[in-house]
């Protein structure tokens, strides 16, 4: 099965309206998917301003509507223009104490408003030191995700969370194996087709420097970019070395 490269930028609490014009430096792609998830705040205006960038969202409520002061819908995300969501980002889950239930029910909402999920799973710096992250991840996506998971509507990124921010990047054969790893668990619960389907991006200070080495590792379908995705240079880079 062919799986589309995606280059996902999650810009987190960054980026006020001036900061849009970083979409003007971006390179123009043809086989790979480029998309940015902005603050909820910018939506609705990057969606308006690029159709060659898919425009998502960082975190939905599980509820389709309510009394839920400061929360954002999965219908609120798609009315703005955003036609993906990231779910259990582990700044989520260490800020809000997120857990794989309430990741689950975000899952389901996401995909009852036409929202494609990416599920963000990784093992903390002390459950890699202590060689329990395949068990953690085995955890986090059979906690997370729900039944009719398919290609078209999830995408997985596996982010260790010592790497996020940090400069650290696990081997390539660490990544191999984990990449392979997640194939396999996703192929043995939802059969071939799905488990061969669904991307798998890698996350976790990919910087331009380091994109390459990480797309040529099998089974990484491409990369969730945090801090270099805010600057078109850096995040150009990281596009062109998937293109
Ligand atoms: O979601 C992306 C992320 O957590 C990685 O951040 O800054 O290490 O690329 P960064």
């Amino acid at each position: 099965m062919t799986r589309r490269k995606l280059a996902a930028g999650n810009w987190k609490m960054n980026g006020l309206n001036a900061d849009l014009t970083e979409l003007e430096g971006l390179p123009s792609v043809s086989r790979a998917e480029v998309l940015i998830c902005p603050p909820a705040t910018l939506i609705e205006r990057m969606a308006r301003k690029t159709s060659s960038v898919s425009v998502g969202g960082q975190d939905c409520h599980p509820a389709r509507s309510g009394a839920h002061t400061g929360d954002v819908s999965a219908r609120m995300l798609a009315d703005a223009g955003a036609t993906h969501v990231i779910l259990g980002h582990s700044e989520r889950r260490q800020d809000h104490g997120e857990t794989d239930a309430l990741v689950r029910s975000k899952i389901k909402a996401a995909w009852n408003a036409d929202l494609r999920a990416i599920l963000c799973i990784g093992e903390t710096e002390g459950q890699y030191k202590a060689g329990e992250t395949l068990e953690v991840l085995r955890g986090q996506l059979a906690g997370s995700l729900p039944d009719g998971t398919s290609p078209d509507n999830l995408i997985v990124a596996y982010e260790p969370v010592w790497a996020i921010g940090t400069g650290l990047v696990p081997t390539m054969a660490e990544i191999r194996d984990v990449h392979a790893f997640l194939r396999a668990e996703l192929t043995a619960r939802f059969g071939a087709d799905t488990g061969d389907g669904i991307r798998l991006l890698y996350g976790g200070s990919v910087k331009p420097g380091n994109a390459a080495e990480i797309f040529a590792v099998p089974d990484v379908d491409g990369a969730l970019v945090g801090g270099a995705s805010l600057k078109a240079d850096d995040f150009g880079e990281i596009i062109k070395a998937l293109e």
